[in-house]
């Protein structure tokens, strides 16, 4: 069953008298990894550096774990892991000494613990050399090890992905995943990248200029954005998407096929298209419109 891991109650925060976070609602539940979404300056880091107490809050609430950083602190923050700006280590030390020395200022963490953690973030292999041989996919990963060493309900990343390649990016997607679903962790990533998000969130929640706009399922996300079809009869195409399928369908500048239909139809589609003779070329998800969806929820703001 999930439970509620962390609460944001019409949160606002002002600085030097500016308005940047302007009335924020959230919630978190045990097991799925939310994605904070937004341009650069929309709000995110600060958001998340409330969440953790690194700052106040203007005004409003945060639960953590049932309890108010507010009035418990202590208690709320003992649920939490994060990595806002880079991650604590030692480049002298090898990973395993972080781990060690993290470990000894805390209560009740077991050499099993750590050894569960550096599998987890699959460092087995280099958990003994030291930090500065580390590549930043490899420091990401310790980073993630010290967060999690003592089970927190909460985990909070601050742009995880910047800096990875799309196979680093493809490895850390697999590795927040089964954190949530293992550990049944709740995780909130930021990025300004929807596709990032896509790969790694259940739910997203888009923030435009200190407002969270839009909180959805990426299932939802990616069902707006439609698929797009090249054929050679792109006539013939159209009508079997429109009559026998029941799809909207648009004919694209570039002579591609946009529908807006589930995604599980598509083997379908392309079984008729073979049959009919349509001349399927390719079937892709339409990514343009990813980023048009993106930019209308935050109207092509520029940094603010
Ligand atoms: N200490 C501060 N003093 C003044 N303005 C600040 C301060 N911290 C943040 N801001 C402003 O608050 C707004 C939100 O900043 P924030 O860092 O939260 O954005 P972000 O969504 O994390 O952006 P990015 O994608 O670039 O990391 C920006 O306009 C920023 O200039
Ligand atoms: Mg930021």
């Amino acid at each position: 069953m999930s439970v509620r891991v962390l609460e944001l109650r019409n949160v606002h925060k002002s600085i030097k008298g500016k308005k940047i976070i302007k009335g924020i609602d959230l919630e978190l539940f045990s097991g799925e990894v939310l994605g904070f979404l937004g341009p650069n300056g929309s709000g995110k880091t600060t958001t998340l550096r409330m969440i953790v107490g690194l700052i106040r809050l203007t005004e409003g609430e945060i639960l953590i774990g049932g309890h108010s950083i507010g009035k418990e602190f202590v208690k709320a923050m003992e649920n939490v892991g994060c990595i806002i700006e880079n991650p604590e280590m030692y480049d002298y030390l090898s990973g395993w000494e972080n781990l060690k020395l993290l470990a000894s200022m805390e209560k009740g963490i077991t050499k099993e613990r750590m050894k569960e953690v550096v599998s987890l973030v699959g460092m087995v292999k280099r958990i003994d050399d030291k930090v500065y041989t580390y590549s930043l996919g490899m420091k990401q990963r310790l980073g993630i090890a010290q967060a999690i060493m003592r089970r927190p309900k909460l985990l909070i990343l601050d742009e995880p992905a910047n800096g990875l390649d799309p196979a680093g990016i493809s490895e850390f997607r697999k590795l927040i995943r089964k954190l949530a679903h293992q550990e049944s962790m709740a995780v909130l990533v930021s990025s300004h990248i929807l596709a990032e998000i896509e790969m790694m969130c259940d739910r997203v929640a888009i923030i435009k200029q200190g407002e969270v706009v839009r909180v959805t399922t990426v299932e939802n996300i990616v069902k707006d954005q439609g698929i797009l079809w090249k054929v050679r009869d792109i006539q013939l195409g159209k009508k079997i998407l429109e009559e026998e399928f029941q799809a909207a369908v648009t004919i694209k500048e570039d002579q591609t096929l946009l529908a807006f239909i589930g995604e599980e139809q598509v083997p379908g589609i392309n079984k008729r298209f073979m049959e009919a003779d349509v001349g399927l070329i390719y079937a892709s998800r339409n990514q343009k419109s990813l980023e048009d969806l993106f930019l209308a929820l935050t109207e092509g703001d520029e940094i603010v």
